[in-house]
């Protein structure tokens, strides 16, 4: 048994220490918001937290984040992550939808260190995120206006 916090919540699970991590809060936690894109960390459809920091969970073995604060989409709900999740309905970035998690996950990383990201921050700190459906213009303007709400 490996035993993990995810969103607040500790878990043990039962599954090799090499299982990545996306699989196991996809398939054992039911926590579906987490998307599978590539499965080599290319495309950041799998971004989650661990202690704050985003990662991709398709590369992350169970066994690097055991004893971590592993956050999810669904356990969203700190300051940031509200404004950034506002932010995103108000200018309607979404489009399909897949990468969005991922986005937001990155996003809310970025202005928990950085209050005040400026274009080329933003642009540093997306760059894994690709989405198929290129609303890369309105991330940056709702990430901007996150920042706003939260000055
Ligand atoms: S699924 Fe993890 S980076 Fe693409
Ligand atoms: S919204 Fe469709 S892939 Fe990003």
């Amino acid at each position: 048994m490996i035993s993990l916090t995810v969103n607040g919540k500790k878990h043990s699970v039962d599954a090799a220490p090499d299982t990545p991590l996306l699989w196991v809060l996809r398939d054992t936690l039911q926590l579906t918001g987490t998307k599978y894109g590539c499965g080599i960390a290319a495309c950041g459809a799998c971004t989650v937290h661990m202690n704050g920091a985003p990662i991709r969970a398709c590369m992350t073995p169970l066994s690097a984040a055991a004893g971590q604060k592993i956050s999810t989409i669904e356990g969203l709900n700190s300051k940031v992550g509200l404004a950034v999740q506002t932010a995103w309905e108000k200018l309607e970035v979404v489009q399909c939808g897949f990468c969005q998690s991922g986005q937001i996950m990155s996003a809310v990383a970025l202005l928990t260190t950085n209050k005040k990201p400026n274009d080329s921050d933003i642009d540093t700190a997306m760059a894994g995120n690709l989405c198929r459906c290129a609303t890369y213009q309105r991330i940056r303007e709702a990430i901007k206006e996150a920042a706003k709400k939260l000055a």
